[in-house]
C-alpha cells in the first residue's frame, strides 16, 4: 500500500525548536526512520510538509487515488482547523493523527482538537517513533477492512 506522511507548520524546524518537549531528530531523521519502517513492512511512504493551512488542505484532497491512506502531524492547526477537519471528512481516505508531544497535557489552548472524530486513531507521546506507531496502526486498520469485505 502506499501512504502519505503530511507534516503541519513548524515541524521542519524540529531538531532546533523547543528541543525540550519535541527531541533532538530532525525531520529528515524521523522521515528516514517511517520510510525504513515503511520498506520493513512492505509498504511505500511519501512525505510532504506544509506550514499553510490550505496547502495541507489541498495535499489531503489530491491524496486521493494516489494513496491508500494518511498520516497526519497537523501541528498548531490540530487545535484551530475546521478546514482541514473537513477535507479530513472529505476524502476516503482513513488518516491517523500524530503528535510527538501529549497535546491535552499541555496548554489550555491544545486541549481542543478538531480532527479527534474525523481520524481513525491518534498517537502521541512518542517523539519520532510515533509516527511508525500510527503506519502500523492504520496498515492494520486496512486489512482489517479488506478481511472485513471478503468475508
Ligand atoms: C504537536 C502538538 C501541537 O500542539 C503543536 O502546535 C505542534 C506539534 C506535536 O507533535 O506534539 O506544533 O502537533
Amino acid at each position: 500500500m502506499k501512504f502519505l506522511i503530511l507534516h503541519g507548520p513548524n515541524l521542519n524546524l524540529l531538531g532546533t525548536r523547543e528541543k525540550a518537549i519535541y527531541g533532538e531528530h530532525t525531520l529528515e531523521t524521523i522521515n528516514a526512520c517511517i520510510n525504513i519502517f515503511a520498506q520493513q513492512a512492505g509498504h511505500e511512504v511519501t512525505f510532504a510538509q506544509h506550514n499553510v493551512e490550505g496547502e495541507l488542505v489541498n495535499a489531503i484532497q489530491q491524496a486521493v487515488g494516489r494513496f491508500d491512506g494518511i498520516v497526519i502531524n497537523p501541528a498548531a492547526y490540530t487545535h484551530t482547523s475546521v478546514a482541514i477537519r473537513d477535507a479530513i471528512l472529505a476524502v476516503d481516505l482513513p488518516v491517523v493523527e500524530v503528535h510527538l508531544s501529549v497535546p491535552s497535557a499541555r496548554e489550555d489552548f491544545r486541549q481542543v482538537n478538531m480532527l479527534a472524530d474525523a481520524v481513525v486513531g491518534r498517537v502521541e507521546g512518542f517523539g519520532g517513533d510515533g509516527y511508525s506507531l500510527a503506519l502500523q496502526g492504520l496498515i492494520r486498520h486496512m486489512e482489517d477492512l479488506s478481511l472485513e469485505t471478503s468475508s
